[in-house]
């Protein structure tokens, strides 16, 4: 392969090739007009998609009596009392819905999502690889076919929608699972599938076996029922379906598959809502099927907004709501139900993974899931689930219709001319893997900091014994200054830290939101790269003892080991689409090794991608081409930014 770097002035030369060469695919820059921003918008007229939607809600008054603003932490070396088992550098995943897995990962395997690519890679960069489930409800009813009109991977049956979240029966080729082993190909993601169950006489293994052809070990393991305790209230089963005749159907499939079986699936997958963990483990679930299982699961939301979406539940008003996420309660009540099961687990030597969470069930709610409100919430929720010793959560991505996304692409007849929408779920999952560091062996504990006040809680994480991070939350909105606090941090020997802050003006802000200084922007202006340059600051220590500020509303995450590398440059492809063919690596490895900027790679990942910056006035283009005039990188995202 010869790889390229050419002038924006070629660009009418690529727009040729794509006319004589019917592999060739450009898809084209957005335009020089600025999207309207829908924060300018009237959202009580909105009547756009839910992921863009404008309400802003008022961040909750400060509590009286308002959080000390000045204590301490005191961390011992050696000292993990009460500290998490060890936790994967990979807990925060996501969890894509099967059906809007082709607008997430793309179109078919030739046409692969930049912009996704890059967001796994600045996770990868942290963690090493990043945990990805496609599924959810649509798996239940997903058909393989053999091929689809136009090349398509996936389609959806959407007069045959049922059920509370109006789920459209799926129709799709081997193609998901190639394109799904191509992302793996160029960055390290890992894939969690389903089984469809709601037919299990005989079951369709068609998807365990296609996928694990296709994935290989890149398949971390199926679900063997998707909130089976669901089944009944909805219809899938009869009304007397209960834990007994679940465990019966997963002997049952655990027949049918063989060999293939062994150490791949994933259940319970309850949803709490009809049965507790406790009533599968009394069948003998685990132990019966202990070679078979690969993970312990459960699916949980902490509330819904089933009632604005589908006239199902009662209300929940979303100002009324807000201030239950702006509290540690929120994921300590929610992770305590799990204490046993994961004591549990650990007896039995299972991890368990929070498969599918968010904000709230049937879409999450306007103004408080794609708040900076929501960023603080996942991360505290997610600490609160590995310092409850989860093993992983997977946060739910569900589609131009839901508020919740960590990540939106634009509409389908929208991604011409514009570009993703970072949510803030993103930035917990940055944040998160940062604090867990990158070596696998984060042990996560829950500070009860500040007398246990729920407004400013903390955790440390510990790394062979000592103490490596601090996480600072404040949930207060007070743009005064009156409300940021000051946490001492004490540790022998300590004389100075760095510390990285995520921020934002108010917890009820949407968009904008800062990780370290860095950002995605608003709704439809990134391509998965941070834009900006990273801003950690450095903070003395007199004594071992270290004031840190935190402002209301921010997270600091504490950095105390001060020569740790704090995170790297993260961009690898600094293109808006990847074409290719087939199973083929459809950008060159060598740009991804180099992606760091330290060698061959001509650097344009390592830049600032800010508007105004040197790379906007430089307008490159960056082109591998192969054997064939097979393009399959290009348009430099300087010259999308400009
Ligand atoms: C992807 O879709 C395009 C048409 O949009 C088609 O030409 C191409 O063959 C498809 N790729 C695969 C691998 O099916
Ligand atoms: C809906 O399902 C029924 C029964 O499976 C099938 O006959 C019908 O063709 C489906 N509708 C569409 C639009 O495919
Ligand atoms: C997590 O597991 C560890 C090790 O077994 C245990 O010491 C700790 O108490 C557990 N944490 C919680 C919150 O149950
Ligand atoms: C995209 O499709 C939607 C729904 O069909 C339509 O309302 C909208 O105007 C279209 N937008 C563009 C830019 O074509």
């Amino acid at each position: 392969m010869a790889k390229l770097t050419i002038t924006s002035a070629i660009a009418s030369f690529l727009l040729t090739i794509t006319a004589i060469n019917g592999e060739v695919t450009i898809y084209k820059q957005k335009p020089l007009v600025e999207p309207t921003l829908t924060e300018t918008a009237d959202a009580a007229s909105y009547t756009g998609a839910a992921a863009y939607d404008p309400t802003v809600l008022n961040p909750p008054a400060l509590p009286d009596p308002p959080p000390a603003m000045a204590f301490s932490i005191g961390l011992q070396n050696g000292g993990t009392m009460g500290a998490s088992i060890l936790q994967p550098s990979s807990f925060f995943g996501f969890s894509v819905e099967m059906s809007v897995s082709n607008q997430i990962l793309g179109k078919n395997s030739s046409y692969i999502q930049v912009p996704f690519l890059n967001l796994m890679s600045n996770l990868v960069k942290r963690a090493g690889e990043v945990r990805v489930r496609v599924g959810g409800n649509t798996q239940e009813t997903a058909k393989l076919v053999d091929t689809l009109p136009d090349g398509k991977m996936l389609a959806k049956d959407i007069e045959n929608a049922s059920n509370p979240t109006q789920t459209p029966p799926l129709d799709y080729t081997r193609d998901l699972f190639t394109i799904m082993s191509a992302i793996s190909d160029l960055v390290n993601v890992r894939w969690f599938l389903g089984i469809p169950f709601f037919d299990t006489n005989p079951f369709d293994l068609s998807l365990s076996q296609a996928s694990r052809a296709i994935l290989g070990d890149k398949l971390l393991g199926l679900q063997a029922g998707n909130e089976p305790d669901l089944y009944s209230r909805h219809g899938h089963r009869n009304s007397d379906y209960a834990p007994q005749n679940y465990y019966d159907e997963v002997g049952s499939l655990i027949a049918a598959m063989g060999d293939d079986a062994r150490n791949i699936l994933i259940g319970p997958n309850l949803a709490n809502a009809e049965w507790q963990p406790q009533q599968i483990w009394d069948t003998g679930f685990v132990d019966s099927y202990s070679d078979s299982l690969a993970f312990l699961s459960f699916e949980r939301y902490p509330n819904d907004n089933c009632f604005a979406q589908f006239g199902i539940g009662h209300f929940n008003d979303p100002q009324e709501t807000f201030p239950e996420y702006l509290t540690h309660k929120s994921g300590q009540e929610l992770a305590s139900q799990y204490l046993e099961a994961t004591a549990y687990a650990q007896t039995k030597g299972k991890a368990v993974i929070m498969f599918e969470t968010n904000t709230a069930s049937c879409g999450g709610f306007p103004g408080i899931s794609d708040s900076f409100g929501a960023a603080l919430w996942g991360l505290d929720y997610a600490l609160q689930l590995a310092h409850s010793n989860f093993s992983g959560a997977l946060f739910h991505i569900g589609g131009q219709n839901v508020y919740y996304n960590p990540f939106t692409p634009p509409p389908t007849n929208q991604s011409a001319f514009r570009q993703w929408t970072v949510g803030p779920i993103y930035y917990s999952a940055l944040a998160m893997t940062e604090a867990l560091g990158r070596g696998n062996n984060a042990q996560v504990l829950d500070l009860n900091a500040n007398d246990g006040n729920e407004f400013t809680p903390a955790y440390a994480i510990f790394e062979d014994g000592e103490p490596t991070r601090v996480a600072l939350f404040n949930y207060l909105t007070d743009p005064s200054g009156g409300s940021t606090y000051t946490a001492s941090i004490a540790v022998a020997g300590l004389t100075s830290v760095k510390v990285k802050y995520l921020s934002a003006d108010s917890v009820s802000q949407k968009g904008g939101f800062r990780w370290a200084g860095q950002t995605f922007g608003n709704h439809f202006e990134s391509d998965g790269r941070l834009m900006g340059d990273e801003d950690v600051r450095e903070v003395q220590c007199s004594d071992g003892v270290c004031p840190i500020e935190v402002p209301a509303p921010s997270f600091a995450l504490v950095l105390l080991k001060g020569d740790e590398v704090v995170s790297e440059p993260a961009a690898t492809f600094a293109t808006t689409a990847v074409t290719g063919g087939g199973n083929t690596a459809t950008v060159d490895e060598k740009v991804l090794e180099t992606s760091n900027g330290h060698s061959g790679w001509d650097g344009i990942g390592m830049r600032s991608t800010s508007r105004g910056s040197v790379d906007a006035a430089v307008g490159r283009v960056d082109v591998t081409i192969g054997f064939g005039l097979t393009v399959v990188s290009m348009i430099c995202a300087a010259l999308v930014l400009i």
